[in-house]
């Protein structure tokens, strides 16, 4: 199918398949274990319904949302993605550039493929840092200095990386380091011809904001004990308040008292999110995650959500049970894998055009305006 034929992200997804050699694709489309957790994600943001009001003018529909003080024509941006463009060359500064081009945030992985100097001057303004909080103290200062430095006033930690997610895809096709050209690999890449000479021309990914000092691992342990840590805790989150003075997130919270806790000390914000089903593969969808913990915050801090975002409707429904704003992770992987720069801009239009069209239905010609009482039943609450 031709990329003006599609007409959700899963068609994006289903052209991307065909684009990408299988492991490459398996890298992002893939959850954690039997990846229940991911699936569950999306079908939990179709089971919230809400009720349609008619008779209301909706010939002008106002999508902007107001987040740290700063106004966005959307009231969702791009999740950090680490190795991204392992997926498709040259796609972090493709989506760092539509965010700046569709005045969206763009949030920049400390994991991305690219450094985290360059996607601050591609998304101009409009750029997030994610932090992973290291097991060695003076890489996560070295970070943090770096986005201080870059210019990144938004900082968002993520929470919920204690240990990698067990995926099994990952396994199966056995990706390791340093990345192994085994005989499948290089039959994949074959019959991939136009991902391959991009690959060639991009050169081999890696996670540029560590690259120095991950040169020569041999094994996903150093990778991974150099990114995250075990040992992470509400200690170093105070000392991080301290550190940074910009506005703080914490990515990856999924229970209210945990949201409490960021609150008590003094984040801005929280990202409710299980990681799109990558982390955990026994944990709720965070779409019923969600009602609780803007319970116990609301009016105290931001509150955002992803994981599962595939249609416009969906920021509705987050809105409804209690979102400020929603953040996309995959939906813009696959419109990059299936078009590159085109397949980008198509992803944004399709969840945007949905959402303009979802408040038109609904009866409602304001985002911020959408609130509980367009809820067909309260669940979870
Ligand atoms: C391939 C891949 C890599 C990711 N890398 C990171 C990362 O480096 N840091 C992070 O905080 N979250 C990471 N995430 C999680 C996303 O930020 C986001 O929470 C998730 O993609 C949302 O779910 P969705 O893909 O269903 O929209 C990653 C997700 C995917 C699919």
């Amino acid at each position: 199918m031709g990329l003006d034929r599609a007409a959700s992200i899963n068609d994006l997804r289903l052209r991307a398949k065909r684009r990408i050699p299988r492991f490459a694709f398996d890298l992002v489309d893939g959850g954690a274990e039997n990846e229940r957790n991911m699936r569950r994600n999306s079908e939990a943001f179709e089971e919230v319904e809400l009720t349609p009001r008619y008779m209301v003018d909706v010939s002008k529909i106002d999508t902007t949302a107001t987040v740290f003080g700063q106004t966005y024509d959307a009231p969702f941006g791009m999740a950090p993605i680490g190795m991204l463009n392992a997926f498709w060359p040259g796609a972090d500064l493709t989506l760092a550039r539509l965010c700046k081009a569709q005045n969206i945030p763009y949030v920049a992985s400390s994991a991305s493929s690219t450094t985290l100097e360059a996607l601050a001057e591609a998304a101009d303004g409009n750029g997030w840092f994610q932090l992973y909080v290291s097991s060695d103290a003076a890489v996560t200062e070295g970070l943090i200095a770096r986005a201080e430095a870059a210019g990144y006033t938004t900082l968002m930690v993520t929470a919920d990386v204690p240990a990698a997610g067990k995926r099994d895809r990952d396994i199966r096709n056995q990706l390791a380091v340093p990345f192994r050209f085994t005989p499948d690999v290089i039959l994949q890449c074959a019959m991939n011809p136009r991902w391959a000479l991009r690959s060639l021309k991009y050169g081999a990914p890696n996670v540029a904001n560590y690259a120095n000092l991950l040169q020569g691992a041999t094994s996903y342990a150093e990778v991974q004990k150099t990114l995250i840590t075990p040992g992470f805790t509400w200690d170093d989150l105070k000392r991080l308040r301290a550190r940074w003075k910009g506005r703080l997130l914490v990515k990856g919270i999924l229970h209210a008292q945990d949201a409490v806790t960021c609150a008590e000390l003094g984040c801005d914000g929280i990202v409710v999110s299980n990681h799109g089903g990558r982390q955990v593969d026994f944990g709720p969808p965070t779409i019923e995650a969600l009602p609780a913990i803007a319970d116990a915050v609301a009016g105290r801090m931001t509150v955002i959500v992803d994981s599962g975002i595939r249609r416009g409707a969906d920021m509705l429904r987050a809105k409804a049970l209690g979102a400020d704003f929603a953040f996309a992770g995959r939906a813009f992987a696959y419109g990059v894998g299936a078009g590159g720069d085109a397949g980008a801009q198509k992803a944004f239009e399709i969840l945007h055009l949905e959402l303009v069209r979802a408040l038109g239905q609904l009866g409602v010609s304001t985002f911020d305006d959408v609130g509980p009482t367009h809820l067909s039943k309260y669940r979870n609450k």
